[in-house]
């Protein structure tokens, strides 16, 4: 069972991908796991197919409304304490440029993928602070290294996680909070099908990319080996993790490589 017996670990996202990846692997290890996302059908499921489903709560509630986010916090700190892990893994991509974009689904994106875990980590640095204790784990992207074709809003929400957390870790680390930032490149997972186009409508369609990433299972069991010895920024991926490298040490092969890239 190992370290992560009887923690508290919340996972935003839990009901589908890495997130349900997540928690299949951690329940194996004993740890009492709050499940949220929106489906909460697809929750049940995933408690269900879990090694301790007794230990197991679910928690459904939208990301992108601040409200619910709050009150969920709140919920959770009632009936637990505090929470020993926070995994802000739920989000949605995007399929579309720049361009054409509605405002509305840049910002929605912001809310999903930025906002709503700012507000989480708000509602529960105190506790952990207070305990001298606590790790927030957050998923960012490759593409929160470097931008990329039809991911704009996507890749400025991923970019923005970086500093918030890269900042929280600075100011709290002393006081023992721990901080994890996850960059998966493709994996295998709905992510592509959940991606939202221009006018907020998913793309629907599972990318090349997502098909021939690495398995969900992979990617969890890596994200937990990370946390367990306290990383503090991790890439998982194959080839794909090449690009962060050109990027920062050889920008210009980074930039002839985007640009050769055919937004579709
Ligand atoms: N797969 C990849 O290649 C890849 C690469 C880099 C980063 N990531 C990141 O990994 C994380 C997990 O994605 P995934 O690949 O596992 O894709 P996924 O299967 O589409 O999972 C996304 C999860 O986020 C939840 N979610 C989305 N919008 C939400 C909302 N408004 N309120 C509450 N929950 C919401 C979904 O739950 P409900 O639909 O039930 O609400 C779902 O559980 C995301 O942050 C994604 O950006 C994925």
């Amino acid at each position: 069972m190992g370290r992560f017996e009887h923690k508290v670990i919340w996972i935003t996202g839990a009901s589908s991908g890495i997130g349900e990846a997540l928690a299949c692997e951690w329940s194996k290890m004993g740890a009492r796991l709050i499940l949220s996302g929106r489906r909460e059908s697809e929750l049940e499921k995933v408690k269900a197919a879990c090694a301790h489903s007794e230990l197991c709560t679910i928690v459904p509630f939208d990301l992108a409304d601040q409200r619910q986010v709050e009150a969920a916090a709140d919920r959770v700190l009632q009936q637990f304490g505090a929470v020993d892990i926070l995994v802000n893994n739920g989000g949605i991509s995007q399929r579309s440029l720049a361009v054409e974009t509605e405002l509305s689904v840049d910002r929605r994106i912001m809310e999903v993928d930025y906002f709503s875990g700012v507000a989480l980590v708000k509602k529960l640095l105190p506790v952990m602070a207070e305990r001298k204790s606590g790790h927030i784990v957050v998923v960012s992207s490759i593409v929160g290294k470097f931008g990329f074709p039809l991911r704009s809003a996507y890749s400025a929400a991923k970019h923005a996680l970086h500093g918030f957390y890269e900042s929280v870790w600075a100011e709290l680390h002393m006081q023992g909070v721990r901080v994890t930032i996850v960059c998966p490149g493709r994996i295998l997972t709905d992510v592509s099908l959940h991606a939202l186009t221009k006018d907020g409508t998913p793309h629907g369609v599972m990318d090349h990319g997502q098909k021939n990433g690495i398995s969900a299972t992979t990617c969890a069991r890596k994200i937990i080996k990370a946390v367990g010895r306290n990383k503090k920024e991790i890439y998982i991926g194959k080839m794909d993790l090449l690009m962060i490298y050109f990027k920062r040490y050889i920008p210009w092969l980074y930039y002839l490589l985007v640009s050769k890239v055919q937004p579709r």
